[in-house]
């Protein structure tokens, strides 16, 4: 038996309390401090919180009324990059939704068919299958609905479908391929086919984010920064209306709640929402909630474009909606987590697919009612109806819209230079084409212009013009030629003419004379014409 060594049990004792001094630092080492804990919590809580506001994104947008079939898609990607089913040729779906600005087109408003100015901002649609509605103001339940009705709006300008369908039945190929995606259907080249061969492109455009990997559970997805920004944007209450799967595009709200929009935006024009649908007042200034996912891919901003950047539109929606002035760091926060919504484009939607070959067919455009056009030697007319006269921005609120049968006499008042009295006759052609960018033709509507006063001038042959005026060309017969050119009557009043020393000779071809102007209004207000003021 060894004698036992005082130093080695004293040596066996100091290890002991080393090991437990260690055991209980390391111990105290991996217990969380009081604050990791907290921000563990926070993290779940904020995850389980997003999880209860926003929901990620489903593979592919299909009902079952629209389901996704691999026909129907194909089909309706084509359609949507063919500019040939357009009035003019040049517009297609994606001229307006263009894949490398996340089918926006970056314009405060989109130009249609004859460079015509759209009223809104184009919206993306990635991802906007899945709303409630459609357009900023909702006028459409689904995506089909919204691309049928896009055949004959100021977008594609088409005058009725059957000359929509009849471009698309002109590019050999198509009727095929309509015929596999909308199988046992006699006729399959539809508009309502059209629809739904886009519609179920568009119900495929989904661009999931790192911000759905979060929602589903992944909470390291979003960096500290984004969820930072993710608390922030929830606790200001953006989240009371912008949530679910889209992050926007479940319900319509008021622009403006707490201050009217536009001293926000400076917005030129006031739209004035919904209520121009519905006539409810209650309607006034409301949109659509739009989806924020890839917002931060599609300025500029809001319904009209008037916003050019993220930060404003941010700080605007926060002044405008909640009664709240941002700070730079919220906003920067905010904005952190927006970024976090942009998600990778459709690999199918990023490249343009190769189309049924076809040259553009040289469409005469019949009118409405199918009769042969009124006007001699003008069956192509087509919107507008001028051209030289540019586009025209019709009013959805205008007392009276666009109607055939109407009857119209302008007066053209003025006492002043050759200028002014253009101004009148241009105000004549752009009326003209306001109908023409309705579907109407010339034809469908009579207008009468009269001249008077120091007007006169503007009707005097060149030759006179030159002699008496003393320049080349009398500048304002151009515009009165494309006018009677589509059957505008143009009246001079006779009595001026001979107060200005001018003879019936030195008015040039075609242009009648009136006793008094007078006259001709009230006698055409007899036959039931409307008066248009001059100035
Ligand atoms: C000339 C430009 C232009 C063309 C061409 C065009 N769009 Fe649009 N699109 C717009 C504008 C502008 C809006 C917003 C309209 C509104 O709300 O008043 C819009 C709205 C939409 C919306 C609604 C999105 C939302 O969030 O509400 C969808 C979907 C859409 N377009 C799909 C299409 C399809 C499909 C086509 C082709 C058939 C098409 N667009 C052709 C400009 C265009
Ligand atoms: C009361 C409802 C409501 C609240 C709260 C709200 N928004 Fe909006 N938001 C809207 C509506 C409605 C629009 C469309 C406005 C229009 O007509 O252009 C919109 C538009 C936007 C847009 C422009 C989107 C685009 O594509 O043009 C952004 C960005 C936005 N909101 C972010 C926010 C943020 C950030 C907050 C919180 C600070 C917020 N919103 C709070 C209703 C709301």
């Amino acid at each position: 038996m060894q004698p036992v060594k005082r130093g080695s049990h004293y040596h066996q004792l100091l290890w002991l309390v080393v090991l437990v001094a260690v055991i209980l630092i390391c111990n105290f080492l991996i217990q969380p401090s009081p604050a990791a804990e907290q921000a563990e919590g926070n993290h779940t809580a904020l995850l389980k919180e997003a999880q209860d506001v926003f929901k990620p994104l489903p593979m592919n947008m299909a009902t079952s009324e629209y389901p996704v079939t691999s026909d129907r898609v194909s089909l309706g990607r084509m359609l949507f990059f063919d500019p040939r089913i357009s009035v003019d040729g040049t517009v297609s779906c994606s001229r307006c939704h263009q894949s490398a600005l996340y089918a926006t087109d970056g314009l405060v408003k989109s130009h249609g068919t004859y460079d015509k100015v759209l009223p809104r901002n184009a919206p993306t649609i990635l991802n906007t299958a899945l709303q409630f509605k459609q357009h900023w103001r909702g006028e459409f339940d689904n995506v089909e609905a919204q691309a049928k009705h896009a055949l004959l709006g100021p977008a594609f300008g088409n005058q009725d479908y059957p000359t929509a369908m009849a471009r698309v039945k002109a590019v050999p190929g198509y009727s095929e391929l309509f015929k596999k995606a909308f199988p046992g259907e006699d006729n399959p080249v539809t508009e309502d086919n059209w629809g739904k061969a886009i519609g179920a492109y568009e119900r495929t455009l989904v661009t999931p984010s790192r911000f759905d990997e979060y929602l589903g559970g992944k909470s390291e997805a979003l960096t500290a920064a984004e969820r930072h920004g993710l608390r922030t944007f929830i606790d200001m209450g953006c989240a009371r209306c912008h949530n679910g799967v889209g992050i926007g595009g479940d319900k319509f709200r008021k622009f403006g709640v707490v201050e009217d929009y536009w001293k926000a935006t400076h917005s030129k024009e006031i739209d004035r929402g919904r209520i121009d649908l519905t006539k409810d007042p209650a309607d006034t200034y409301v949109f659509k909630v739009p989806v924020l996912r890839n917002v931060e891919m599609t300025p500029p901003y809001f319904h009209d474009g008037s916003v050019r950047t993220l930060p404003e539109a941010v700080q605007i929606m926060a002044r405008v909606q909640l009664g709240k002035t941002l700070s730079n760091h919220d906003t920067d926060a905010i904005i952190t987590f927006l970024k976090s919504l942009t998600g990778k484009l459709p690999e199918d939607f990023a490249a343009a697919p190769i189309l049924p070959p076809a040259g553009f067919p040289a469409f005469p455009s019949t009118p409405r009612d199918g009769n042969p056009s009124t006007i001699p030697g003008e069956s192509k007319l087509v919107f507008p109806i001028i051209p030289s006269a540019g586009g025209i921005l019709p009013l959805p609120r205008a007392v009276e819209q666009p109607r055939k049968g109407a009857k119209v006499v302008l007066d053209v008042s003025v006492n002043a230079n050759p200028a002014d009295v253009n101004a009148g006759l241009d105000r004549a052609a752009r009326l003209l084409n306001l109908y023409g960018a309705a579907g109407l033709k010339a034809g469908d509507l009579k207008m009468v212009v009269v001249l008077h006063g120091r007007a006169t001038k503007s009707v005097l042959a060149d030759s006179v013009y030159k002699a008496r005026i003393g320049h080349d060309t009398n500048p304002n017969l151009p515009l009165i030629r494309s006018l009677r050119k589509v059957g505008v009557e143009v009246f001079v009043c006779g009595q001026a003419l001979n107060a200005a020393g001018f003879e019936e000779v030195d008015v040039a071809d075609g242009i009648s004379i009136a006793d008094a102007y007078l006259t001709v209004i009230v006698n055409r207000q007899i036959d039931g014409y409307a008066y248009v003021p001059g100035q």
